[in-house]
């Protein structure tokens, strides 16, 4: 895979996907109806983790998944062995950015913690858009980075956050693409485009969300250790400082976690 990838591929990452659609699951799928949907297109389907709980949540859907990496598809087709059998699910290696799919008619389509990691999302959702029939319904959660804040205030967490962001940058993906999906979606034809700002924001009314929470997304900004530091972003010694002010924050009475991503909807 030419292109570059934050978070890399090993069995830790593709374990740490699987574990972040579960966690996420109750948030990322509010809202979503396929009830009524047969043929779904899910791009950049990773591992599969989004395809697994689509199939369980909605038993007449048929997934076509795609992806440009190699090792992800490989344990793609582990996990979902069981639905690629019955032929509920079918898994392709392709290039979102240069799709070639053999359906145009797709009646939905799911797009998750994707778009970031593209050098030209817009592309991408003109692709996507070529491929449904018109009318059909486009999910598309992605991130908006720009919104992490920790009370008390950690300054080397934000430290390391803004280097995690900043190289995502330099590597060409969007860091900061939830807040532009209105935008690309319009800019891409699609119609009736419905864009919701989602809060997660956790202080001492939840202490055990609010701990979870941290953790789940310490584990994101731990995915590019190796990477920061071979690129000299960042120091050992910043890590350890970061590592000290989670702790303070998951243990402090009074602390606040708060992200927001962006969910979109459309209609071809
Ligand atoms: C953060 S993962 C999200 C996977 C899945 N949607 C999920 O929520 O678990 C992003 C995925 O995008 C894939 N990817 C990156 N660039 C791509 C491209 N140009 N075309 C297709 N897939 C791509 C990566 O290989 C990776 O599997």
């Amino acid at each position: 895979m030419a292109q570059k990838y934050i978070h890399g591929f090993e069995k830790k990452e593709q374990d740490r996907l699987i574990y972040q659609a579960d966690f996420l699951e109750p948030y990322v799928y509010q809202g979503v109806d396929l009830e009524f949907t047969k043929n779904l297109l899910e791009v950049g389907c990773g591992v599969g983790a989004q395809t697994q709980i689509l199939c369980r949540r909605f038993p007449k859907l048929q997934i076509d998944g795609i992806d440009l990496s190699e090792a992800q598809l490989k344990t793609a087709s582990k996990v979902l062995a069981k639905e690629i059998k019955s032929g509920r699910v079918s898994l392709q290696q392709q290039d979102a950015q240069k799709l070639g799919l053999s359906k145009t008619d797709y009646d939905a389509a799911f797009i998750c913690w994707f778009l970031e990691h593209v050098p030209d999302p817009l592309l991408v959702l003109k692709n996507v858009r070529k491929n449904l029939k018109p009318g059909a319904k486009v999910y598309v959660s992605e991130v908006f980075n720009h919104s992490l804040f920790m009370e008390p205030y950690s300054p080397a967490y934000l430290k390391y956050w803004f280097e995690f962001n900043d190289f995502q940058w330099e590597i060409k993906g969007h860091p900061f693409v939830g807040a532009q999906l209105g935008n690309l979606l319009k800019a891409s034809g699609f119609k009736n485009i419905n864009v919701e700002i989602r809060p997660f924001h956790f202080d001492s009314r939840e202490p055990e969300k609010r701990a979870a929470f941290i953790d789940y997304f310490f584990d994101i900004l731990l995915s590019a250790e190796e990477t920061l530091i071979k690129t000299k972003r960042v120091t050992p010694q910043l890590i350890k400082q970061m590592k000290k002010e989670v702790e303070i924050a998951k243990k402090a009475k009074n602390s606040v976690f708060f992200y927001s991503y962006v969910r979109a909807t459309a209609t071809a």
